[in-house]
Protein backbone atom coordinates (compact mmCIF):
# COMPACT_ATOMS: atom_id res chain seq x y z
CA UNK A 1 0.00 0.00 0.00
CA UNK A 2 1.76 3.31 -1.06
CA UNK A 3 0.28 6.56 0.99
CA UNK A 4 0.75 10.29 0.09
CA UNK A 5 0.45 12.66 3.04
CA UNK A 6 0.89 16.40 2.83
CA UNK A 7 1.43 18.60 6.04
CA UNK A 8 2.38 21.74 7.47
CA UNK A 9 1.66 25.44 6.31
CA UNK A 10 2.93 26.57 3.35
CA UNK A 11 4.50 30.60 2.66
CA UNK A 12 4.20 32.82 0.18
CA UNK A 13 6.55 35.33 0.19
CA UNK A 14 6.08 39.14 0.35
CA UNK A 15 9.93 40.06 0.06
CA UNK A 16 13.02 38.41 0.44
CA UNK A 17 12.45 39.01 4.18
CA UNK A 18 8.63 38.67 4.71
CA UNK A 19 5.74 35.91 3.74
CA UNK A 20 2.23 34.92 4.30
CA UNK A 21 1.25 31.84 6.14
CA UNK A 22 -0.78 30.40 9.03
CA UNK A 23 -0.68 28.39 12.31
CA UNK A 24 -0.30 25.32 11.00
CA UNK A 25 2.91 23.06 13.42
CA UNK A 26 2.17 19.81 10.83
CA UNK A 27 1.65 17.91 13.71
CA UNK A 28 -1.83 16.50 12.48
CA UNK A 29 0.17 15.55 9.26
CA UNK A 30 3.37 14.16 10.77
CA UNK A 31 1.30 11.74 13.02
CA UNK A 32 -0.46 10.25 9.86
CA UNK A 33 2.79 9.80 8.47
CA UNK A 34 3.88 8.26 11.60
CA UNK A 35 0.83 5.72 12.10
CA UNK A 36 1.09 4.63 8.13
CA UNK A 37 4.78 3.86 8.86
CA UNK A 38 3.89 1.71 11.84
CA UNK A 39 1.49 -0.16 9.59
CA UNK A 40 3.98 -0.93 7.36
CA UNK A 41 2.71 1.38 3.98
CA UNK A 42 5.38 2.81 2.10
CA UNK A 43 4.67 6.25 3.27
CA UNK A 44 4.90 9.83 1.14
CA UNK A 45 5.61 12.74 2.99
CA UNK A 46 4.91 16.17 1.02
CA UNK A 47 6.01 18.75 3.90
CA UNK A 48 5.43 22.78 4.34
CA UNK A 49 8.33 24.17 6.52
CA UNK A 50 7.86 22.86 10.40
CA UNK A 51 9.97 22.49 13.22
CA UNK A 52 9.36 18.79 13.11
CA UNK A 53 12.00 15.63 12.74
CA UNK A 54 10.48 13.73 9.57
CA UNK A 55 9.17 9.80 11.38
CA UNK A 56 11.24 7.53 11.08
CA UNK A 57 11.09 5.03 8.20
CA UNK A 58 9.02 7.50 5.91
CA UNK A 59 10.44 6.39 2.04
CA UNK A 60 10.15 9.75 0.77
CA UNK A 61 10.21 13.28 2.32
CA UNK A 62 9.55 16.19 -0.13
CA UNK A 63 10.19 19.62 1.31
CA UNK A 64 8.37 22.37 -0.30
CA UNK A 65 7.41 26.07 0.96
CA UNK A 66 4.69 27.92 -1.30
CA UNK A 67 1.67 26.55 -2.59
CA UNK A 68 2.91 25.92 -6.35
CA UNK A 69 5.44 24.19 -5.05
CA UNK A 70 3.22 21.42 -3.12
CA UNK A 71 0.91 21.51 -5.62
CA UNK A 72 3.97 20.10 -8.12
CA UNK A 73 4.88 17.51 -5.56
CA UNK A 74 1.43 16.49 -4.86
CA UNK A 75 0.43 15.96 -8.40
CA UNK A 76 3.61 14.22 -8.96
CA UNK A 77 3.50 11.64 -6.77
CA UNK A 78 -0.45 11.29 -6.73
CA UNK A 79 0.02 8.83 -9.85
CA UNK A 80 2.09 6.08 -7.46
CA UNK A 81 -0.73 6.69 -4.84
CA UNK A 82 -3.30 4.38 -3.29
CA UNK A 83 -4.16 6.66 -0.24
CA UNK A 84 -3.98 10.11 -0.65
CA UNK A 85 -4.00 12.81 2.52
CA UNK A 86 -4.26 16.07 2.24
CA UNK A 87 -3.57 17.41 5.67
CA UNK A 88 -1.36 20.59 5.06
CA UNK A 89 -2.93 23.95 5.35
CA UNK A 90 -2.17 25.38 2.14
CA UNK A 91 -2.34 29.72 1.45
CA UNK A 92 -5.50 30.22 -0.21
CA UNK A 93 -3.98 33.47 -1.16
CA UNK A 94 -0.35 34.57 -2.61
CA UNK A 95 1.10 38.20 -3.20
CA UNK A 96 0.70 39.21 -6.69
CA UNK A 97 3.86 40.11 -7.04
CA UNK A 98 7.18 39.26 -5.49
CA UNK A 99 9.56 42.43 -4.46
CA UNK A 100 13.01 40.78 -5.22
CA UNK A 101 14.12 43.28 -2.62
CA UNK A 102 13.50 44.16 0.73
CA UNK A 103 9.53 46.65 0.83
CA UNK A 104 10.99 49.48 2.40
CA UNK A 105 8.69 51.10 5.30
CA UNK A 106 6.86 54.26 4.14
CA UNK A 107 4.49 57.06 5.62
CA UNK A 108 1.81 56.30 3.74
CA UNK A 109 -0.77 52.98 4.05
CA UNK A 110 0.49 50.01 2.27
CA UNK A 111 -2.24 47.93 0.05
CA UNK A 112 -1.18 44.04 -0.81
CA UNK A 113 -2.87 43.02 -3.62
CA UNK A 114 -3.45 38.85 -3.59
CA UNK A 115 -4.17 36.27 -6.30
CA UNK A 116 -5.65 33.05 -5.29
CA UNK A 117 -3.25 29.94 -4.97
CA UNK A 118 -4.08 26.37 -6.56
CA UNK A 119 -6.39 24.26 -5.03
CA UNK A 120 -4.82 21.37 -4.82
CA UNK A 121 -6.99 18.82 -3.33
CA UNK A 122 -9.33 20.05 -6.05
CA UNK A 123 -7.07 19.31 -8.70
CA UNK A 124 -6.40 15.95 -6.81
CA UNK A 125 -10.37 15.25 -6.94
CA UNK A 126 -10.18 15.80 -10.97
CA UNK A 127 -7.12 13.43 -11.71
CA UNK A 128 -8.22 10.64 -8.95
CA UNK A 129 -8.46 7.36 -10.39
CA UNK A 130 -11.37 4.68 -9.49
CA UNK A 131 -8.74 2.81 -7.22
CA UNK A 132 -7.87 5.74 -5.12
CA UNK A 133 -9.57 7.02 -1.94
CA UNK A 134 -8.53 10.66 -1.33
CA UNK A 135 -9.08 12.31 1.95
CA UNK A 136 -9.19 15.83 2.81
CA UNK A 137 -9.24 18.13 5.92
CA UNK A 138 -11.35 20.88 6.57
CA UNK A 139 -10.91 23.55 9.01
CA UNK A 140 -14.18 25.55 10.11
CA UNK A 141 -14.87 27.81 12.92
CA UNK A 142 -18.53 27.12 12.10
CA UNK A 143 -20.54 24.85 10.66
CA UNK A 144 -18.05 22.37 10.56
CA UNK A 145 -20.36 19.38 9.03
CA UNK A 146 -22.38 21.30 6.56
CA UNK A 147 -18.89 23.28 5.05
CA UNK A 148 -17.23 19.89 5.40
CA UNK A 149 -19.57 17.81 2.93
CA UNK A 150 -19.65 20.94 0.96
CA UNK A 151 -16.44 20.44 0.30
CA UNK A 152 -16.26 16.47 0.23
CA UNK A 153 -18.56 16.90 -2.85
CA UNK A 154 -17.27 19.76 -4.41
CA UNK A 155 -13.67 18.30 -4.42
CA UNK A 156 -14.20 14.50 -5.35
CA UNK A 157 -12.99 12.89 -1.85
CA UNK A 158 -13.73 9.84 -0.65
CA UNK A 159 -13.37 11.00 3.07
CA UNK A 160 -12.78 14.69 4.67
CA UNK A 161 -11.96 15.19 8.58
CA UNK A 162 -13.61 18.00 9.91
CA UNK A 163 -12.16 20.07 12.66
CA UNK A 164 -13.41 23.37 14.53
CA UNK A 165 -10.44 25.98 14.75
CA UNK A 166 -10.54 28.67 16.87
CA UNK A 167 -11.28 26.85 20.01
CA UNK A 168 -8.37 25.59 22.24
CA UNK A 169 -6.96 22.06 22.20
CA UNK A 170 -8.39 21.71 18.82
CA UNK A 171 -6.63 22.04 15.54
CA UNK A 172 -4.07 24.91 14.41
CA UNK A 173 -1.26 24.62 17.18
CA UNK A 174 -2.30 22.20 19.44
CA UNK A 175 -1.13 18.78 20.79
CA UNK A 176 -4.80 17.35 20.46
CA UNK A 177 -7.43 17.64 18.01
CA UNK A 178 -10.80 16.37 17.25
CA UNK A 179 -12.30 15.09 14.18
CA UNK A 180 -15.29 14.77 12.21
CA UNK A 181 -14.77 12.00 10.16
CA UNK A 182 -17.54 11.83 6.85
CA UNK A 183 -17.22 9.57 4.21
CA UNK A 184 -18.91 10.16 0.86
CA UNK A 185 -21.32 7.05 1.39
CA UNK A 186 -22.77 8.80 4.28
CA UNK A 187 -20.39 7.10 6.75
CA UNK A 188 -19.96 9.63 9.86
CA UNK A 189 -16.99 8.88 12.98
CA UNK A 190 -16.66 11.09 15.51
CA UNK A 191 -13.44 11.37 17.55
CA UNK A 192 -13.44 12.51 20.46
CA UNK A 193 -10.40 15.29 21.86
CA UNK A 194 -7.19 13.20 21.64
CA UNK A 195 -3.27 13.26 20.95
CA UNK A 196 -2.91 14.07 17.65
CA UNK A 197 -1.42 10.40 17.45
CA UNK A 198 -4.01 8.51 18.31
CA UNK A 199 -6.13 10.60 16.11
CA UNK A 200 -4.39 9.90 13.30
CA UNK A 201 -4.74 5.81 14.24
CA UNK A 202 -8.56 6.04 14.26
CA UNK A 203 -8.12 7.87 11.28
CA UNK A 204 -6.86 4.92 9.61
CA UNK A 205 -9.27 2.92 11.16
CA UNK A 206 -12.02 3.94 9.71
CA UNK A 207 -11.03 4.11 6.44
CA UNK A 208 -8.83 1.08 6.43
CA UNK A 209 -11.95 -1.36 5.29
CA UNK A 210 -12.34 0.74 2.77
CA UNK A 211 -8.78 0.86 1.79
CA UNK A 212 -9.18 -3.19 1.54
CA UNK A 213 -11.97 -3.78 -0.58
N1 LIG B 1 -6.48 22.77 0.17
C1 LIG B 1 -5.69 22.59 -0.95
N2 LIG B 1 -5.26 23.68 -1.65
C2 LIG B 1 -5.61 24.93 -1.28
C3 LIG B 1 -6.43 25.13 -0.14
C4 LIG B 1 -6.86 24.02 0.56
O1 LIG B 1 -5.37 21.45 -1.29
N3 LIG B 1 -5.17 25.97 -1.98
C5 LIG B 1 -6.97 21.57 0.90
C6 LIG B 1 -6.50 21.46 2.34
O2 LIG B 1 -5.29 20.74 2.41
C7 LIG B 1 -7.64 20.67 2.99
C8 LIG B 1 -8.86 21.09 2.18
O3 LIG B 1 -8.37 21.65 0.95
O4 LIG B 1 -7.46 19.27 2.84
C9 LIG B 1 -9.77 22.09 2.84
O5 LIG B 1 -9.04 23.21 3.24
P1 LIG B 1 -9.76 24.44 3.95
O6 LIG B 1 -8.76 25.51 4.21
O7 LIG B 1 -10.62 23.94 5.08
O8 LIG B 1 -10.79 24.90 2.84
P2 LIG B 1 -10.72 25.75 1.53
O9 LIG B 1 -10.88 24.81 0.37
O10 LIG B 1 -9.50 26.63 1.54
O11 LIG B 1 -12.06 26.59 1.64
P3 LIG B 1 -12.47 27.77 2.66
O12 LIG B 1 -11.23 28.61 2.88
O13 LIG B 1 -13.55 28.47 1.91
O14 LIG B 1 -12.99 27.12 3.91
Amino acid sequence: MRVLISAGPTREAIDPVRFISNRSTGRMGYALAAASVARGWETVLVSGPVALCAPEGVFRLVRVETAAEMAEAMKREAGEADLIVMCAAVADYRPKTVSPLKMKKKEERMVLELEPTEDILLSLGRMKRPDQILVGFAAETDCVEQYALDKMRRKNLDWIAANRVGIPGEGFESETNAVILCSRTGGQHRLPLDSKDRIAEQIFNCILPEVRA
